[in-house]
């Protein structure tokens, strides 16, 4: 006599779409039990800070894109490469930061609303802008970016979150420092064409 299979009614070509169910964990929470010597505490408190981090970071990633897309003028090619350039390294930066929350058992912040509620950089316009305005509102990023980032790094260190602390310092600050040069260097008032030589006027 054949053994019947309790499941094999259920068996169908058909995918379940549509499905929906609670969540496995909450938002603002860590799992509590992981090998990797840490306790809740720091772990909550370094998710929550990372976070911070995240949401900021992803803002500045596509005030880079933005600005790649809407940057005019004799400067066009220059900036729009390098606005480009900057976009892909924030990029990466993102990914690290969102994997580094989820392996201290935390939730990553994903989506744009989330994103839009968390972010502490101011909103810039739908419209474009002037060059000197993006590039100042970069560096205006950039310098909250730099801020919390320092401060991350120094709490992480203090609890015993090497591992948090390097990411801080080696990934995030020091991206952050460099795009940072690159940038303000285009706001210095330099003259394009004819040299202002002040030193014949001191002379008359
Ligand atoms: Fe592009």
């Amino acid at each position: 006599m054949q053994k019947k299979n309790g499941n094999r009614g259920k068996v169908s070509a058909q995918p379940r779409i549509h499905q929906r169910a609670r969540e496995i964990q909450e938002y603002g929470t860590v799992t509590h039990a992981l090998p990797i010597e840490l306790e809740e505490p720091v772990r909550l408190e370094m998710t929550e800070r990372l976070n911070q981090l995240l949401a900021d970071t992803i803002t500045l990633r596509d005030l880079y894109k933005k600005s790649h897309w809407q940057v005019a003028g004799p400067t066009f090619y220059q900036l729009h490469l390098l606005f480009d350039k900057h976009y892909g390294e924030q990029a990466e930066l993102v990914d690290t930061i969102a994997e580094r929350i989820q392996l201290l058992g935390g939730i990553s912040l994903a989506m744009a609303h989330d994103i839009a509620e968390t972010t502490q950089i101011e909103r810039p316009p739908r419209g474009r802008e002037e060059v000197p305005v993006q590039l100042s509102r970069l560096l205006d990023a950039h310098q909250v970016i730099i801020r919390e980032v320092r401060e991350l790094a120094e709490r992480a260190s203090k609890e015993g979150d090497e591992g948090t602390n390097d990411l801080a310092v080696s990934d995030v600050l020091r991206t952050n420092e460099l795009q940072v040069w690159f940038v303000s260097e285009h706001l210095v008032n330099m003259p394009l064409v004819e040299a202002v030589d002040d030193s014949s006027a001191a002379a008359d």
